[in-house]
């Protein structure tokens, strides 16, 4: 690590250099060098792209001051950086009571707790904070446990649940899983609702194979705890209607917990409060996280449906930041402005919107093999024109750094997936001009592939 003193060292991939090299600064530079140094290298995170020094509403603010439109976020963005309710509530709330001890409870956690308890559907009433969504994963994982005296689990091939051994074991993305050693036993993995990759064969309409191959599972294992899986992957894979009403279904009749992760896409990025409500159906456990803490306070949370309230002499969590004030006032103000601001319908109306403007570039662009959303949850997946099985990896990676250089930040999933996750304050003007962006970006690309 002593050595990473020089650019050299921060071994970043030809698209980078192009991104980082071309646009940024020696001082920035600097700051990327200091990075790799300090930190201990991982994928996905060091060394970095870039440096950030501010945000506010859907950007992002570069250490030379360019204005980066985020359509990544984490999926911490809801209400948008810097909003000021939240900005207020974190304030005032640091002014008096910053944390509180184990034993001791306070106002705003209760707060929070009652609130989420309330907009849930139907008997999911008991909270459990956590200060992340991979902690918040393992108290489910723990609860079901207790729950049904089993340990087994299913889960979904591709599926992420956050970076712990637990969480990576019911995962299915390779690069999480692979040269870790061994994982917990018991976690059988099925293929995912996704009609475009179906091992049955399922592509213009789903036969719900995938659901009853659940149900097959369940019945042979015969002592399965827990279904664990993303009600809408944030890819996004958007389950067909009756996909869960099935699987809840079989849960039921084998006597196992479903466990619905809604961590990146709870609070209204699909346009309802909770995925779940799109498909009517209720897990026993919904796990939230990410935008909870208002895109300042790291925040998760376990809701439970009221039967499971069974676990008091063990520690299902027991996390130092369990009922942490700030974070908690930032959860409310949060809450309180989705329902204020009239943000689920604003993003229902700008989700369909993005939806025809997708559809469009869909039409021009032959490299464009599907594009799909719910909500401001949107995808556009890129293919071999020559072969459109093919993921076109290669290309979506450099329209992604194409993009990057125009000023629209967003993730690749899979490869070849643009994942648009926008804050859900956006406007219909600035969701344009990251169209357009995109729009010139996949242009650009489709010529040079063809030459
Ligand atoms: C679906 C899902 N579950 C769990 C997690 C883990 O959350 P955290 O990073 O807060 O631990 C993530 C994070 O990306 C996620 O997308």
């Amino acid at each position: 690590m002593d050595n990473l003193r020089s650019e050299g060292d921060l071994n970043i991939s030809p698209g980078r250099v192009e991104w980082a090299g071309a646009h940024v600064d020696a001082e920035t530079r600097a700051v990327l060098v200091e990075d790799a140094r300090y930190f201990l290298h991982q994928s996905l995170s060091t060394p970095c792209l870039n440096a950030i020094t501010a945000c506010e509403g859907i950007y992002l603010v570069d250490a030379q001051g360019r204005r980066i439109m985020d359509f990544h976020g984490n999926n911490v963005h809801q209400v948008g950086y810097r909003n000021p309710r939240v900005m207020d509530a974190v304030r005032a709330q640091l002014e008096t009571l910053p944390f509180c001890p184990r034993r001791y409870t306070n106002n705003p956690a209760i707060a929070l707790a009652k609130e989420l308890a309330e907009l849930a559907p139907r008997d999911l009433n008991k909270v459990l904070f956590a200060p992340g969504g991979t902690s918040a994963i393992g108290i489910a994982l723990k609860l079901a446990r207790v729950a049904t005296g089993r340990f087994k689990t299913i889960s979904m091939w591709e599926s992420f649940h956050g970076a712990s051994l637990d969480a990576i074991s019911v995962g299915g993305e390779t690069i999480f899983r692979n040269g870790i050693g061994p994982l917990l036993p018991g976690t059988e993995h099925v293929p995912p609702p996704d009609p475009a990759h179906c091992p049955w064969g399922c592509t213009d309409t789903c036969k719900l194979h995938c659901a009853d191959y659940i149900e097959y599972v369940l019945e042979k294992e015969g002592d399965v705890a827990a279904v664990v899986a993303e009600t809408v992957r944030s890819t996004p894979f958007i389950p067909p209607n009756d996909y869960w009403t099935r699987v809840r279904a079989a849960c039921d009749r084998h006597g196992a917990l479903l466990v619905l992760d809604e961590i990146p896409t709870c609070l209204g990025r699909t346009g309802r409060m909770f995925a779940c409500e799109h498909y009517d159906v209720v897990p026993d456990i919904l796990v939230i996280g990410k935008g909870l803490g208002g895109a300042v306070m790291p925040l998760a949370a376990v809701i439970a449906r009221e039967g499971l309230n069974i676990a008091k002499d063990r520690a299902l969590g027991h996390y130092t930041h369990e009922k942490n004030p700030v974070a908690c006032a930032a959860g409310m103000a949060t809450l309180e402005y989705i329902e204020e601001g009239n943000l689920l319908e604003h993003t229902r109306e700008l989700g369909a919107y993005a939806l025809v403007r997708m559809k469009a570039l869909k039409e021009k662009h032959a490299i464009i093999g599907d594009v799909r959303g719910i909500g401001l949850l949107l995808g556009i997946e890129l293919v071999r024109e020559g072969n459109r099985k093919l993921r076109a990896t290669a290309e979506a990676e450099r329209v992604m750094y194409a993009a990057l250089s125009k000023g629209l930040s967003f993730k690749l999933t899979m490869g070849n997936i643009l994942t648009l996750t926008p804050p859900l304050t956006i406007t219909r003007a600035e969701l344009d001009s990251a169209f357009d962006i995109l729009d010139a970006c996949i242009r650009t690309v489709s010529a040079e592939t063809r030459t």
